[in-house]
């Protein structure tokens, strides 16, 4: 079973996938922390061949051998890896990592264009969308930034790099189900994104 989720920023990807993965038994994979981890290595001087990514079952993501997950989530590295993941080599890369982890295993996996081009064959693709101030709001909460509007306009220029690149630029695949989160609760989400699987459980 592979379950796809993309969609822009704060959208509400991960506690999806996060609750999805654990009632289905599959492995999360957030394809967003790969992307950082390039930037950070990018940060320390290491060239795209000498940087190596592995995740274990937990999420925890190593660049070469280092535990870097709680370095990831910085608004440096939110700049950094929408820049980075404009470049077709990193995004090469980063699709082939994200396909091996994904054959022979069930797995929900959340980004960008999972649905469109690391899993276009997915089970089930959902694409959540919500307002940018929705997502502003969201993103300053959970990280305890004072200036909701800075947050606002960090969002919206990433979104615009991430929908307008020429490789892989953000859009839902035709296929996928669009989920507007703006007014629902994280579990009416839920709620409806496990009805979607159910049905292609039942179909299968
Ligand atoms: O999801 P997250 O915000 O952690 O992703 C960081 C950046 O990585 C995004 O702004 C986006 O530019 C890029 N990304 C991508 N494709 C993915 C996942 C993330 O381009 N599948």
């Amino acid at each position: 079973m592979q379950i796809a989720i993309d969609g822009p920023a704060a959208a509400g990807k991960t506690s999806l996938g996060r609750a999805l993965a654990s009632r289905f038994g599959c492995l999360f994979v957030e394809t967003g922390k790969m992307y950082r981890a390039v930037a950070l290595g990018a940060e320390r001087g290491l060239p795209l061949a000498e940087i190596d990514l592995t995740i274990d079952k937990n999420g925890h993501l190593f660049l070469n051998g280092e535990d870097v997950t709680d370095l990831l989530h910085t608004p440096r590295l939110d700049e950094a890896s929408s820049k980075v993941a404009t470049r077709r080599e990193v995004r090469e890369r980063l699709v082939d990592l994200q396909r091996r982890i994904a054959a022979g295993q069930d797995v929900v996996m959340e980004g960008r264009d999972i649905g469109t081009v690391v899993l276009p064959r997915a089970d089930v693709k959902i694409f959540l969308q919500a307002s940018a101030r929705e997502r502003a709001l969201r993103r300053a909460r959970e990280r305890n930034a004072p200036d909701v509007s800075l947050t606002l306009e960090e969002l919206i220029a990433r979104d615009e790099r991430d929908r307008t690149r020429d490789v892989a630029p953000l859009n839902p695949a035709c296929d996928a189900t669009i989920i507007d989160t703006d007014r629902k609760s994280l579990d009416e989400v839920i709620s409806e994104a496990q009805d979607l699987v159910k049905e292609r459980l039942r179909e299968r």
